[in-house]
Parts: C-alpha cells; structure tokens; sequence
C-alpha cells in the first residue's frame, strides 16, 4: 500500500499511482488499470486528451476494488476552457470514466481561457461532481495569475519532475502556497541518461532495488506525488514495490545534485496557446 499526501483541501492523496498517457489501445488501458489496482495502486492519473478515460473507469468497475479507495484524477484540454464548453466537458469526463465523483480535476495546459474553466471547476466541486481541482504544468507566473481569482484554489501542480529536472523555480512557490507537487515523467520517460547515472545505480545495488525503483522511492521521501506510466505487469508491480526500504540521506543528497538547469521536455508557449485551444481530440469508446 501506498503512503499518501495532504492536500490543502483536507483530503488525501496516494504518493503513487499509474499514468495511462499514450496508452491508446482500449483493451490494454483497461487491464493495466485493472492490474494496478489488483497489485495495490489506489490512484490512477487519465485526462480528456488521452482518449482513454472509458478505458479507465471500465479497469476500475472490473477491477474489485471498492470505488471510496481509490484516487481518480482526469484533466481538461485548452479546447474546453470556456465557460460553457468546460461544464459540458466535466459532464463528459465523468459520463466516460462512469465510476462517480472524479477526485481530482486538472486544468491541462495554462492557455486559453484558465479562468472560465476554472470556473466551471468550482463550480463542480460546489455541486459536489468534483471532489477537488488543481492544475497541470503551470509556472509559478500562471499560479500567480490564478490565485488571486481563485475562490477555491488549486490543491496540485502536476509537471515535469524527476531528478534530472527539479523544478528549482516552482517547488518553493508551491511549499509556500501549500499545492502539492505531483510528479509526470516521474522515471525521466524511461530515459536511460537518467536510470544509468551512478547515483542511482549505487543506491540500486545497495538496496537490491532496480533503478526505476530508486527514482520512484526518491519522489516518495520528497514529498512528491509519482505516477509512473506501464502496461506490462511486471513493471507495473515493481513500481509500486517502493515501500519497503528507505535511501539513506546521504543518497538523497547524491541524487538531489543530479538536477540539471533545463527540463527534459519543453513545447514552446507560443505553440501551446496557438495550437491547443483549437485542437480538440476525440474520444475513443
Ligand atoms: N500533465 C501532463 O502534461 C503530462 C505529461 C506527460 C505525462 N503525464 C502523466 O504522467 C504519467 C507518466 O509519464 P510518462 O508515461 O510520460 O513517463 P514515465 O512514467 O516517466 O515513463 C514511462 C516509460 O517508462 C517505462 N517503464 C515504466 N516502469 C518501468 C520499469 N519498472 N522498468 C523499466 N521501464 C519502465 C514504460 O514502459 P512500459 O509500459 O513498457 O513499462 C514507459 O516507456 C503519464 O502516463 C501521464 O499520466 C502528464
């Protein structure tokens, strides 16, 4: 079993859960969720954009595990983010993933019209279809800009993180605020610059841990939420296999140097806010 975070709004959150971003196949987005559950994983990380939340909530219906423990975050895509379009788009999410209140309802990507959406995301936590509401891949310039219109404020930020990049910039802004930072490409995307540092390949051997698992139990003792992404079920359980050993402070330290001055991945903003907000995907059955 996972350990779990605060959020500002009361409620608790896994430190560890699956992400099914680019899991395209309806089949095997459905069995991975339903393994994850079944090896432990009471969260689960899906958005709009990924063409998979009825995927999603049928792995949690067949799954066995009681609805009231597990954790569901879904996200909103720029080209909902109107007003109107964002309550119809909350409407959709939850009639796809059909598994009650979402958890957690993410704005995706900080273009377009963030306060109209947001909105809307109050609205729902209020109607009580949304039980909280955050964000994804906001700056602490876009935090700024939404706190003060905020009547409820966000309880996540979702971005970028891991130990090649640590968000130098944001993570103090976000303690300060009390929004918990959530973690994607948590294991750097499977890169192997990251999995092969020595750092990481010293802690490994001296824990009998792989490196994925190193990484994971770093986001863990950091505070952070992970949700690593797989389909195959090996890997699903060793990433959550995390909770039975603890880095030393001196290989949290080693690790902690490992962060570089630039992200990993990074799409231009002007391309963000002239592209998303017109591109909406379809969702698949
Ligand atoms: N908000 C955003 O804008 C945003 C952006 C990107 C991602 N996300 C979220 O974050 C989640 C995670 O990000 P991600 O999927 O891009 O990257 P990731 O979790 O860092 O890495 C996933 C890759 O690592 C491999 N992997 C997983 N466990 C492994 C293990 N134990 N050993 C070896 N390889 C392993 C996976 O392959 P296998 O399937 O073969 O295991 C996959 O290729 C996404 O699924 C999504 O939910 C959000």
């Amino acid at each position: 079993m996972t350990t779990s975070v605060t959020l500002s709004n009361g409620l608790r959150m896994p430190q560890l859960g699956l992400g099914v971003y680019l899991v395209s196949d309806p089949a095997v987005c459905e069995a991975s969720v339903r393994t994850a559950l079944r090896a432990g994983y009471r969260l689960l990380d899906t958005a709009f954009a990924y063409r998979n939340e009825a995927a999603v909530g049928r792995g949690i219906r067949s799954s066995g595990v009681p609805r009231e423990d597990i954790f569901v975050t879904t996200k909103l895509w720029p080209s909902d983010y109107a007003y109107e379009k964002a309550e119809a788009a909350i409407g959709g999410s939850l009639a796809r993933l059909d598994c009650g209140p979402i958890d957690l309802l993410l704005l995706h990507q900080p273009v377009g019209d963030v306060r109209g959406a947001w909105r809307a995301m109050e609205e729902a936590v209020d109607s009580g279809v949304v039980r909280s509401i955050g964000v994804s891949n906001f700056t602490t310039d876009d935090l700024g800009e939404l706190l003060p219109a905020a009547r409820i404020r966000p309880v996540v930020d979702q971005v970028e993180l891991h130990p090649h990049w640590q968000q130098p910039d944001l993570l103090p802004f976000l303690e300060r605020e009390g929004i918990a930072a959530e973690a994607w490409y948590p294991i750097g995307h499977g890169s192997r610059k990251l999995l092969d540092e020595s750092a990481i390949v010293s802690a490994a051997r001296a824990h009998g841990k792989s490196a994925v698992q190193v990484i994971l139990r770093w986001h863990i003792q950091r505070g952070f939420v992970a949700i690593p992404k797989s389909t195959d079920p090996a890997h699903i359980a060793a990433n959550i296999d995390v909770f039975d050993f603890a880095l030393t402070p001196g290989e949290m330290a080693d690790i902690d140097a490992l962060g570089r001055a630039r992200p990993m991945f990074r799409v231009p903003r002007w391309l963000l806010s002239a592209v998303l907000p017109l591109a909406r995907p379809r969702p698949r059955p």
